[in-house]
């Protein structure tokens, strides 16, 4: 059977960890595509060098041109610019719109049938316009959000009650923004909820909204430490997740800025939410149920996300 192929567009921090990644989990051949000359190729050179070492069998190619990515099984998206210390992912607008629009058709022409997850931010918006200008089915676009949101939050949590990251679940919906909501009730050790182990004295609830706040911030506390740029290493292994749930078909429930068209009351947006990812691409999307207090924070952040995608329409009016 012939090796997957994966294509990363945009080969800068993120899209070079990616390729790392992808490679030593032998996920298929990784071909690495940017505006930049060189960058690409140098990259998929430097990886390549990595796999008798390392002992993985995967062929790294670096391109400028869109035909390479012809065939694609996985395209992640990466191009664009990041944010720098002092710009809110919002700031991106502008500039990232551009980016997807030549992207989009780069993936309509030569990676039609590819599962398309977008890294590029400010998230929702940029996912939602990449698949307006691609034209793929909704459930074969996806944004990565929430298995990075949840993956800081679990990290927080196990370090509050001193346990294994890998006994941690938790659960971020909404929006990848401040708006984000992290759902302490649907957050568990070993399958405790968060909650109960307030009760059993493990933590206190200001700790623990501290550590909201914290998750909250996430990426705007790595931005401050690296003051050249944003958080690389995080991202790309939450995309891998998702790419690697598809390739598998493994039916992963994975928090993911999905296409909701009904589902939570909303009406044809990306927001993140619970969902399934398999062959099908996003297979389903889970609703759960929150309270009210859960509700209205997650209403606030789907109206944040409603307020990018105005904003990116008033850009780009070709938009709608
Ligand atoms: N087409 C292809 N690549 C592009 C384009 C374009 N039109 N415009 C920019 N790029 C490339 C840049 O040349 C650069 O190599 O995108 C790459 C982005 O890499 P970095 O600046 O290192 O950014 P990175 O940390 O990888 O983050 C990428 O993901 O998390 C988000 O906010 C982050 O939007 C940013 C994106």
């Amino acid at each position: 059977m012939a090796r997957k192929k994966i294509a990363l567009i945009g080969s800068g921090n993120i899209g070079g960890t990616l390729a790392h990644l992808a490679g030593l989990k032998e996920l298929g051949d990784v071909v690495l595509f940017d505006i930049a000359e060189g960058l690409p190729q140098g990259k998929a050179l430097d990886i390549a060098s990595s796999a008798p070492v390392d002992r993985f069998n995967a062929n790294f190619s670096g391109a400028n041109d869109y035909s390479a990515i012809e065939g694609a099984d996985v395209c992640i998206v990466t191009a664009g610019i990041a944010r720098k210390p002092g710009m809110s992912r919002d700031d991106l607008l502008g500039t990232n719109i551009k980016v997807m629009q030549s992207v989009g058709e780069g993936i309509k022409k030569y990676a039609p049938n590819a599962f398309v997850i977008c890294i590029t931010n400010p998230l929702d918006a940029m996912v939602w316009v990449l698949r307006e200008k691609c034209g793929l089915p909704h459930n074969m676009v996806v944004g990565m959000a929430g298995v990075l949101d949840s993956a800081r939050f679990r990290l927080f949590l196990a370090e509050e009650f001193n346990v294994s990251v890998e006994d941690v679940t938790a659960f971020v919906l909404g929006g990848h923004g401040d708006t984000m909501v992290p759902l302490i009730r649907y957050s568990t050790v070993a399958g405790i909820p968060v909650p109960d182990l307030i009760k059993m004295g493990w933590s206190t609830q200001a700790k623990i909204d501290a550590i909201v706040d914290r998750t909250r911030n996430g990426g705007a506390e790595v931005v401050a430490l690296l003051k050249t740029g944003s958080a690389f290493y995080a991202p790309a292994s939450s995309a891998i997740t998702m790419a690697e749930a598809y390739l598998k078909d493994k039916k992963r429930v994975l928090p993911c800025a999905a296409y909701v068209d009904g589902q939570y009351g909303l009406d044809g947006m990306y927001v993140g939410v619970p969902s399934v990812i398999g062959e099908g691409g996003i297979e389903r999307i889970v609703e759960i149920d929150m309270n009210a207090e859960e509700k209205a924070m997650f209403d606030n952040s789907v109206n944040a996300v409603k307020g990018l995608v105005e904003a990116c329409v008033g850009i780009d009016p070709s938009l709608k």
